[in-house]
């Protein structure tokens, strides 16, 4: 048991924290009124190497460690949940599903453009029919010999429109059930590919996040990620991670609504004190404080045990599972304890607990988590 960073570690973590603090909240709430898009802050953090986490140097990324990577994703989430889902899709997920899928070609072609964050990477599981039941695939990839014919509708794409480098799943086998889906790199620019409206989201609003339609794509057979037939383990690896990096979100979004919090407990007063002098807000400052340390220290280990080579898929589910539900009750305690101004854009917690509650749903609600979870504890 090691409770400490690495130098590296701290730095990373300052880093993130310094540009949340400094710029990333000088402008996030007209972003989030208004749904904009980031495209500054993506430059700027790309710069710093936040989009080449999961990117090793040969390909121009900074590889850090996924513990590293966690604490960059809580800083950010403290005051920007919206840059930290691109961060977390992009690194998580289409990066490293490159990375440490993708044959010496595709890594080539595709991870120095992701790295460097010229091109956003994007993930595309979801269906109108299938969210929680990923492996009922609508989308099919028919095998044409040399390519793949592409139909069908893709749901939730987080970066759906500023992405440039899809990860696509679909179904090339239907009788083969999961065994039967594809994992497929696709570029955006592609013929045949359109998006739906703009998704006007409750929280998160200044990512963008698309339906992706599919009319006669044509992928070459090279862009397929590992074996025939190996897109549904694929997916199911690369959330396992993608979960670790939505828990460290969460613990981020509690910790700054708590910080908000207890700022503002310690300035107000109410009858003749200081609010936190009151120990019906100071107990809840209490119960907030005590558990965000342990979702976090739950993440830690998911982070740690990924960053070994050991299994981490049901403490990555443990960890999500944990720290989404304190984002949401961490963050509706924190509108409670600024009373009228909390239900305010001004004094950003209202935005926080928007923003927490997409945390209990994407990539997996909760109930798949609890599934997970389940499951493995019964074997
Ligand atoms: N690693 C490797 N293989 C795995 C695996 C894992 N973590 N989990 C499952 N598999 C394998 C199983 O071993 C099994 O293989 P065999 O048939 O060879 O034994 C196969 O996959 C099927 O497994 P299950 O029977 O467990 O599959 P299931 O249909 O019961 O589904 C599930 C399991 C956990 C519910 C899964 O469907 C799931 O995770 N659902 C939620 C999907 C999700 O998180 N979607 C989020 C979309 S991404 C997103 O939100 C991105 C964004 O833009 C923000």
């Amino acid at each position: 048991m090691h409770f400490e960073f690495t130098e590296e570690q701290e730095m990373i973590r300052q880093t993130a924290r310094d540009y949340a603090r400094r710029k990333l909240i000088l402008d996030v709430i007209e972003r989030d009124t208004h749904a904009i898009y980031p495209a500054e802050h993506v430059k700027n953090i790309a710069e710093l190497g936040f989009f080449g986490m999961t990117v090793l140097p040969e390909y121009g990324g900074v590889h850090t460690d996924t513990v590293a990577y966690s604490l960059a994703l809580e800083e950010i989430s403290k005051i920007d949940s919206s840059v930290a889902v691109i961060m977390a899709v992009h690194n998580s997920l289409t990066a490293y599903g490159i990375q440490t899928y993708g044959t010496s070609e595709q890594k080539e072609k595709y991870l120095p453009s992701l790295a460097s964050g010229e091109k956003i990477g994007a993930f595309l599981l979801s269906e109108p029919d299938a969210g929680s039941d990923a492996s009922f695939q609508k989308c099919t990839a028919v095998d044409k010999g040399d390519y793949y014919l592409v139909n069908g509708v893709k749901n939730w794409i987080t970066s759906g429109q500023t992405g440039s480098i899809y990860l696509l799943m679909a179904q090339t086998w239907p009788e083969k059930g999961h065994k039967g889906i594809n994992a497929l790199i696709v570029e955006k620019d592609t013929p045949g590919i359109s998006l739906g409206p703009h998704e006007d989201k409750m929280g998160m609003r200044s990512s963008d996040t698309h339906s992706v339609m599919f009319t006669d794509v044509v992928v070459p057979k090279e862009n397929r990620i590992g074996d025939d037939g190996f897109g549904f383990r694929f997916a199911m690896k690369l959330l396992e991670g993608g979960r670790i990096g939505i828990a460290a979100q969460a613990v981020g979004i509690a910790a700054g609504a708590y910080e908000l919090a207890l700022k503002y407990a310690k300035e107000r007063k109410a009858f003749g004190t200081e609010i936190i002098n009151h120990q019906a807000i100071a107990f809840k400052l209490a119960d907030m404080a005590t558990e965000i340390e342990a979702a976090r220290m739950m993440v830690l280990k998911a982070a740690w045990l990924k960053d070994q080579g050991k299994p981490h898929g049901t403490e990555s589910a443990m960890a999500k599972l944990i720290a989404t539900d304190v984002a949401m009750k961490t963050t509706t305690e924190a509108v409670q304890i600024h009373g009228g101004y909390g239900y305010v854009k001004e004094y950003h917690v209202e935005r926080l607990m928007r923003e927490a509650k997409l945390t209990q749903i994407y990539e997996g609600t909760s109930e798949i988590q609890k599934l997970i979870i389940a499951r493995a504890i019964s074997r």
